[in-house]
């Protein structure tokens, strides 16, 4: 079989990013001001640094307002909820972040729950998660629409395909396996007590790795023909070098037989900012009544 065609998440999310700016000229046009996104930062975690520049720099480039808060690590539960409750109460702010991860002296649970569901540009909190659920209109985890958006570049209809989602988590597999089920998917979510994970995985039309797992997922557990959407992002040791990335499916097995997929990077990466900023102006565009 022909090598797989490969998804380019950072053209898609560049072409998508030049649309919300389009979007974001109108509303700033219309509301006499640029939709705000409030970035929390708790700790000097170096990836994390690094993740929150980028969201910044990209939002101001797509001609939003970008205010960064930074709070020490060991700022107390208090402190943050307060920094929180001043941001839903400001008018000029239309979508609040907090870096996860939190540094473990905090309870992220009810910082999450304490950030207005109109603001939750995330999608976390449970009011977004069980509106996904339900199929109301909410705020969408980031990663898992551009996951969807990806999938879709390549097959922009998924109605009655069988998808594998490999992982549980509430900020991706849980809520990709929702997005597709919307899409008419027949959807499976496994995990790390899946039993024959390698068979399950053979089922599918479409495959989400989301597992946290460099190259877990191998070249002949996909099915031939199949999408592959890698959500991995892990670092491994190289020699002499500072390592470099490899997402959760083995790239060049999967190649030789799925039908089109994602590298890493520059796949799915790129897609979550530019999702971020979509949301941020979904949410900007649902405050004010601005369309
Ligand atoms: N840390 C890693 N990914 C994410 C994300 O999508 N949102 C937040 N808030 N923190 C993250």
């Amino acid at each position: 079989m022909a090598e797989a065609k490969l998804i380019d998440g950072k053209a898609i999310a560049e072409a998508l990013r030049r649309d919300i700016a389009g979007g974001a000229a109108r509303f700033a046009a219309k509301a006499g001001r640029p939709a705000g996104l409030a970035v929390v930062l708790v700790g000097e975690d170096p990836a994390s640094q690094v993740y929150v520049k980028s969201k910044a720099r990209q939002t101001v480039e797509a001609g939003m307002r970008s205010i960064e808060h930074r709070l020490p690590a060991d700022a107390a539960q208090g402190d943050l909820m307060a920094l929180i409750a001043r941001l839903n109460r400001d008018d000029a702010i239309d979508g609040i972040l907090v870096q996860l991860p939190l540094p473990q002296s905090l309870d992220a649970g009810a910082v999450i729950e304490a950030i207005d569901p109109a603001k939750d540009v995330d999608g976390f909190h449970p009011v977004n998660a069980g509106r996904l659920m339900t199929g109301a209109p909410s705020l969408v985890p980031c990663t898992p629409l551009g996951c969807v958006l990806l999938a879709k570049s390549v097959s922009p209809s998924l109605r009655g395909l069988e998808a594998v989602v490999v992982g549980r988590s509430n900020i991706v597999g849980k809520p990709v396996a929702q997005l597709l089920l919307a899409e008419d998917c027949t959807v499976t979510i496994a995990h790390s007590r899946t039993r024959d994970l390698p068979d399950v995985v053979r089922r599918a039309d479409l495959v989400v790795a989301a597992v946290g797992r460099p190259e877990m997922v191998r070249g002949d557990w996909i099915k031939p023909g199949a999408i592959v959407i890698d959500v991995g992002i892990n670092r491994v040791a190289q020699d002499g070098g500072k390592g470099r990335l490899v997402g959760d499916v083995a790239f060049e097995e999967a190649r030789s037989v799925a039908g089109a997929i994602t590298p890493v990077p520059g796949g799915v990466g790129p897609m979550t900012i530019a999702c971020l900023l979509r949301n941020t102006l979904e949410a900007a565009g649902r405050r004010t009544g601005i369309a």
